[in-house]
């Protein structure tokens, strides 16, 4: 039988617990969707006896997802979906007051971030949440025996089981809920190739996950952790945006209103088209790399900046990433170039490139959760209410629902609009009997 092996917890420090808690309790105020969900959870126990592991940025908002999942009867196991996002308080606090298995150290190691990945694993999970597809990933290598493309911690693991074991690992799991775009991406990659073994729910694509999170929550998050790591002012600035996705167009909003002239980057027409329209300056990275002060990329994309560009940006140029992995910054292209790095300040490095200086923040990686908080609880209100009804609908169709990426269904995604209004006291109109009639109609009004 595949044990945990080791403690049923991995984090920096218990006694940063009450921090952590006074904090989880501040952004459940700003979770009235969540809280509601919770509350029926703990009445009618939809995930009991399930065993969930979950591979999320353990911050104060899915601290309170884990304690709604763990009152619908759920024993939850929580590692860490990037190596600087883990606040440790909040790590400490699931621990000593939910006793929440949780495995994640802010800076950990490549080798402590994948040995975390194991312990999840080593969970056995009836259900996984994952935001970046690192848990499924994992066992999609187990499923297909590809040992060699897991990282050590776990390939060293899975070398201890027997295949009854490793088939009893990925068998064992109902489905899976995916929060994020590059997650999302990726996983339709493994249906279409028809290798994904089991059914999974594509949070990201429910209307109120990335026309809320990913727009308004990375809009912000991502102009907050910028000017937390670097201090910089914004208005008169030039800032480029790579990207004008939901990311992109929430964050080019936000650097707007704070006065900045923004250039958007773009290898889409249709999206580039909407941001000229919308009001911004379009380029390519070669032209908008000369006068950009500052530099976010928000693609999910690999080698966006690339270090042509990064030889034609001003002295002094900052450049961030807000994409889910750190690979839209070529930097191992940059270390290879340029000297440094010197650390001049908490998330912020130096690099001399051709007699200049360019300064790259959290070395790449996501700047919201590196330097700042991510999102504000009340938009992971609504993508995290969308996670917990996904860990039920697993639970209740898991034997309906195919081997194929799926959105949650629509009423229930309608259902947390409304549920949102209602908390934030907007009320809307309702259709009258004549307007749905008008509406059904063909030959009305004509
Ligand atoms: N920082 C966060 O907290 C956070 C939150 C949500 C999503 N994400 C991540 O942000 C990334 C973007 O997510 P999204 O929902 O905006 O995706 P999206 O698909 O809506 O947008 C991505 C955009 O990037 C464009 N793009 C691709 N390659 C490009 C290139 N080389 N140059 C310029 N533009 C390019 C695409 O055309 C598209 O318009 C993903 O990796 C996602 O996982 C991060």
């Amino acid at each position: 039988m595949i044990t945990a092996s080791k403690p049923d917890h991995d984090i920096k420090d218990v006694k940063l617990a009450d921090e952590g808690r006074r904090r989880t309790e501040w952004a459940e105020r700003s979770m009235p969707v969540l809280r509601q969900l919770a509350e029926r959870f703990a009445r009618e126990r939809p995930l009991a006896g399930k065993r969930l592991a979950a591979c999320l940025h353990v911050t104060t908002e899915t601290a309170n997802l884990m304690v709604a999942l763990q009152a619908g009867g759920a024993d939850v196991a929580l590692c860490a979906s990037n190596p600087l996002s883990t606040q440790d308080d909040v790590a400490a606090h699931l621990v000593r007051d939910h006793g929440i298995k949780v495995f994640a150290i802010k800076g950990e190691d490549h080798t402590t971030y994948y040995e975390h990945i194991r312990a999840a694993l080593a969970h056995r999970p009836d259900i996984t949440m994952d935001d970046g597809a690192d848990l499924v990933g994992a066992l999609h290598m187990i499923a297909l025996n590809r040992l060699d493309d897991l990282a050590p911690p776990v390939r060293k693991w899975v070398e201890t089981l027997s295949a009854a074991e490793r088939k009893a690992l990925v068998v064992g799991v109902a489905g899976s809920t995916e929060e994020t775009t590059t997650g999302v991406i990726r996983l339709k990659a493994m249906a279409k190739d028809g290798v994904l073994q089991f059914p999974v729910i594509a949070v990201n694509d429910s209307d109120t996950k990335h026309l809320f999170d990913n727009r308004y929550g990375t809009g912000q998050s991502t102009l907050d952790g910028v000017i937390r790591a670097t201090n910089m002012l914004i208005a008169g600035s030039t800032v480029v945006v790579a990207g004008y996705g939901w990311c992109g167009r929430g964050f080019a909003l936000r650097a707007r209103g704070a006065g900045a002239n923004v250039i958007v980057t773009e290898i889409d027409p249709m999206k580039a088209l909407e941001a000229q329209m919308g009001g911004y300056r379009v380029a390519t990275m070669a032209e908008a790399a000369r006068v950009g002060d500052l530099f976010v990329t928000l693609t999910g994309n690999v080698e966006v900046i690339r270090v042509e560009h990064m030889r034609a940006m001003k002295e002094g140029a900052v450049l961030a990433n807000s994409g889910h992995f750190n690979v839209e910054i070529d930097l191992d292209g940059l270390k290879k170039v340029a000297r440094g790095p010197v650390a001049v300040r908490d998330f912020v490095e130096e690099w001399q490139l051709d007699g200049k200086k360019i300064f790259v923040l959290a070395d790449g990686r996501l700047i919201n959760l590196a330097a700042a908080e991510g999102h504000p609880a009340s938009v992971m209100d609504m993508s995290f209410a969308n996670q917990a009804l996904a860990a039920e609908h697993v639970v209740r169709h898991a034997k309906t629902l195919g081997k194929d990426v799926h959105r949650i269904p629509g009423e229930l995604d309608r259902e947390i609009a409304r549920l949102k209004l209602q908390a934030m006291g907007v009320a809307i109109d309702m259709l009258t009997p004549a307007q749905k009639k008008y509406l059904a109609s063909w030959d009305m009004g004509t």
